[in-house]
């Protein structure tokens, strides 16, 4: 389905891995609606994945950069600019990783040189994706700036370790970046709040079947897939979402508002 509802809109699209990465779907989806950008990684993962088929499929250039230094993300800016030919309309940040939850470290027994660079992969490069787009002037009036978060920010999941507080802190740089970027740029930055999503980082957290399931379980609408994700965030960067900003949607078929559900109740009552 296309509505051509991105046409002649430029961007950077982070974080495709693989086919079962949101990323991935998104690019594929902004491919659809018209829409022309630079796919980039860490460099590490262009070994691991499969990007360059991406790519291909969709016409794009691809640009290595490790999200956590400034003089990689100020290449990829300034050479997607030239690439493109002309500044950018939106940016989708689709990046996580903690080294605590990938070595089984417990919130209870952290490493702090993890945590720190779990963070600084997972929230602080937000920060320093939008520093760099806002000082380079890059972003065209009325665009649209993406990352993707997870309800851990509000609410409790033990197994979701440190990449809680790395979301807590990333939906605070949204709003308070997109404080700025709105009033001088006219841009908006918001986090899409995601149900659990079977892709290599979702997979990496303990409990991941366990908590995909309750959450299906949980959900009026069941949960929402990579697609869904991929074509909430094509809204976003469409014009007619112009004035949202400064907000963590949920995308999630309704699981962050609900108590319980029958589906979960069936579990516990005894007959
Ligand atoms: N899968 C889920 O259940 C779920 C739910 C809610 C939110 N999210 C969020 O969605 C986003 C995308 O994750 P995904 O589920 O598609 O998994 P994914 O593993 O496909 O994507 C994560 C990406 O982060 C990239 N990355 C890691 N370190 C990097 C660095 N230093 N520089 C640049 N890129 C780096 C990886 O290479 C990978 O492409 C993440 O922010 C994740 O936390 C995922």
């Amino acid at each position: 389905m296309s509505n051509q509802l991105l046409q002649g809109k430029r961007g950077i699209i982070f974080g495709a891995l693989d086919p079962n990465s949101i990323a991935w779907k998104t690019a594929e989806r902004v491919h659809e609606e018209g829409g022309t950008f630079v796919l980039t990684n860490a460099p590490i993962a262009m070994r691991m994945g499969t990007i360059n088929e991406l790519a291909e499929k969709t016409g794009s250039t691809v640009i290595p950069a490790d999200a956590t230094s400034l003089e990689d993300l100020q290449k990829l800016v300034d050479q997607s600019v030239e690439i493109l030919g002309g500044k950018l309309d939106f940016v989708l940040h689709s990046i996580g990783m903690s080294v605590n939850v990938r070595k089984g470290r417990s919130y209870t027994d952290q490493k702090y040189d993890w945590t720190q660079k779990g963070t600084d992969v997972s929230a602080m490069s937000f920060h320093k994706v939008m520093q760099t787009l806002y000082k380079s002037d890059a972003m065209n009036e009325w665009g649209s700036i993406v990352a993707l978060s997870y309800m851990a920010a509000q609410r409790v999941f033990p197994d979701y370790n440190d990449m809680a507080d790395n979301k807590a802190y990333l939906e605070s740089i949204a709003r308070s970046f997109g404080y700025f970027f709105g009033r001088d740029k006219k841009v908006r930055v918001n986090t899409i709040s995601q149900s659990p999503t079977p892709t290599t980082a979702g997979k990496g957290v303990k409990g991941f079947d366990g908590f995909i399931a309750y959450a299906e379980k949980m959900s009026p609408l069941g949960n929402a897939t990579a697609l869904d994700c991929a074509n909430y965030t094509i809204t976003l960067f469409s014009d007619l979402t112009k004035r949202v900003t400064l907000q963590n949607l949920y995308n999630d078929g309704g699981f962050s508002n609900m108590g319980v559900s029958d589906a979960i109740m069936e579990r516990f009552v005894e007959d």
